[in-house]
């Protein structure tokens, strides 16, 4: 077996570890308690009150010695730090944009950009918007539209590119929106759809539809790294060139993007936007100063940006890309062998993403099974995920009119660099108990939900 092989088996860790932050599981009766004083609710839970955070990949990755040591390299200057060039550098290089924007994470980036790039009663077309990116679109009075395939609803489906814009939703959108349509946003990789990739082809195609109407792209780039291998190891033609080829190329269909580098970019806060032309990069500065801060600082330290700078770089490196997406693969794997329970596949670059249904059949939509599956696993084992029905608004390709659609999963969110081979196994143990002992779960009922963000604060308890 040659070298790859060989780390691909074993999935030996591209790294070893110089600091490390102990964890704790309290024993069962503790966790029982904890979660009756959070409500029954993952958002409620202390941090040291859990063994494995699953909750999201966003911000929680490791950073590197060499991310570390740049960090001590932050110069702090109010205006145009070394740390601001180390960064419009990294994004020259591996993005292809020129104009750089700094911010402090991805939603800053939505309201800047999107601030400059909306009016009210705009459409604005993706392949399927993060709820923050939604809450932008909205709060610009715009309306989103999500154009990601019908094959979201059938786990059971697999397919490559579940990311992918459906083309004929797309045409279907154009025809009848296209004088309310500013741009279209593409989410590498489409965090909603399992956080399965988009194809090269299907940002070619998309790119010759929308040209007919002079209406530009635009990417949500934070998971842009993972997108790019998943084109080099699954779509043909593109096995012998580098991720970085194959980003110039997706960033070469687009005007611009914008990126939390909380995910890929491997920082625990950061975030900027890139773009092509002057004028917009001038007019989103401005709001820059108004939100933010100055354009060569953009909300963060200056350590902050060069450590995204160097994280930029190591997102991007091939060996860490196939070790990363070969543990979320792993525990997908493990999960349906051992646990016998259903996730999307393949799997894609967050995480892993669970079929809710399929391990508690018995649960109706109004006694919250994702409450269950969240509580049970924290119960069985201290692990603690987020799973919460995200709202799709898309079109019927026949009348073009637009549908609201809900989409229920549970992700199980890996940070990067952080948790080893030996976490999975123990994520997938205590999904099998859970999975083994569902059927006794009776439900959860709502106590308590807020007006605004009620998913993130709302209170439950067991149904007896
Ligand atoms: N776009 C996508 C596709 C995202 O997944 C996120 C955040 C954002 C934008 C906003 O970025 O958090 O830096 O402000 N996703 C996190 C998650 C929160 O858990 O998936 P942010």
């Amino acid at each position: 077996m040659n070298d790859e092989g060989l780390l691909k088996e074993t999935l030996a860790e591209p790294f070893k570890i110089k600091v490390v932050e102990c964890v704790r599981l309290p024993p069962r009766a503790e966790r029982e308690r904890i979660l009756k004083e959070a409500f029954y609710s993952p958002m409620y839970i202390n941090s040291a009150d859990v063994y494995i955070d699953l909750l999201t990949d966003s911000g929680t990755s490791a950073m590197s010695d060499e991310q570390w040591a740049g960090m001590m390299r932050g110069d702090e200057a109010y205006v145009r730090s070394e740390n601001f060039f180390s960064l419009t550098e990294a994004v020259r290089d591996i993005v292809g944009f020129s104009h750089v924007v700094p911010v402090h994470q991805g939603r800053a980036a939505e309201n800047i950009l999107l601030g400059v790039l909306m009016k009210p009663g705009d459409i604005i077309p993706g392949n399927s918007h993060f709820d923050t990116t939604r809450a932008h679109i909205e709060d610009k009075g715009g309306k989103p539209l999500d154009l990601v395939g019908d094959m979201l609803w059938d786990f059971e489906k697999e397919d490559p590119f579940k990311g992918n814009i459906d083309l004929d939703k797309l045409e279907a959108a154009l025809k009848r929106y296209h004088d309310k349509i500013p741009f279209i946003l593409i989410t590498v990789v489409n965090n909603v759809a399992c956080s399965s990739p988009v194809s090269m082809e299907n940002i070619r195609k998309t790119k010759k539809l929308v040209d007919e109407y002079d209406i530009p792209i635009y990417f949500d780039a934070c998971r842009f790294a993972e997108n790019c291998y998943f084109i080099k190891t699954r779509e043909k033609g593109y096995e012998k060139k580098s991720t970085i080829e194959i980003a110039h190329e997706m960033f070469s269909y687009g005007e611009g993007c914008y990126m939390s580098g909380k995910k890929d970019a491997l920082v625990n806060i950061g975030g900027f936007v890139a773009l092509k032309n002057e004028e917009t990069t001038r007019r989103c500065q401005e709001r820059l100063v108004l939100y933010e801060g100055f354009p060569t600082y953009g909300g963060l330290a200056r350590r902050d940006l060069e450590a995204m700078a160097i994280g930029l770089r190591e997102g991007m490196d091939e060996g860490y890309l196939s070790w990363r997406t070969r543990q979320v693969a792993y525990l997908g794997e493990l999960f349906e062998k051992e646990a016998g329970v259903k996730v999307s596949k393949p799997t894609g670059g967050s995480g892993v993403f669970v079929d809710i249904q399929s391990i508690y059949p018995h649960l109706t939509a109004d006694k919250m099974p994702g409450i269950a599956l969240s509580s049970d696993l924290y119960l069985e084992g201290g692990v603690r995920v987020v799973a919460i029905p995200f709202p799709v608004n898309t079109i019927d390709v026949e009348t073009g009119e637009m549908v609201s659609k809900k989409f229920e999963f549970a992700r199980f969110a890996i940070p990067r660099r952080v948790y080893t081979k030996g976490h999975m196994e123990y994520v997938a143990r205590v999904m099998k108990q859970v999975k083994e002992n569902a059927y006794k779960n009776k439900g959860y009922r709502v106590t308590y939900w807020p007006k605004v963000l009620g998913h993130f604060f709302a209170k439950f308890e067991p149904i007896e």
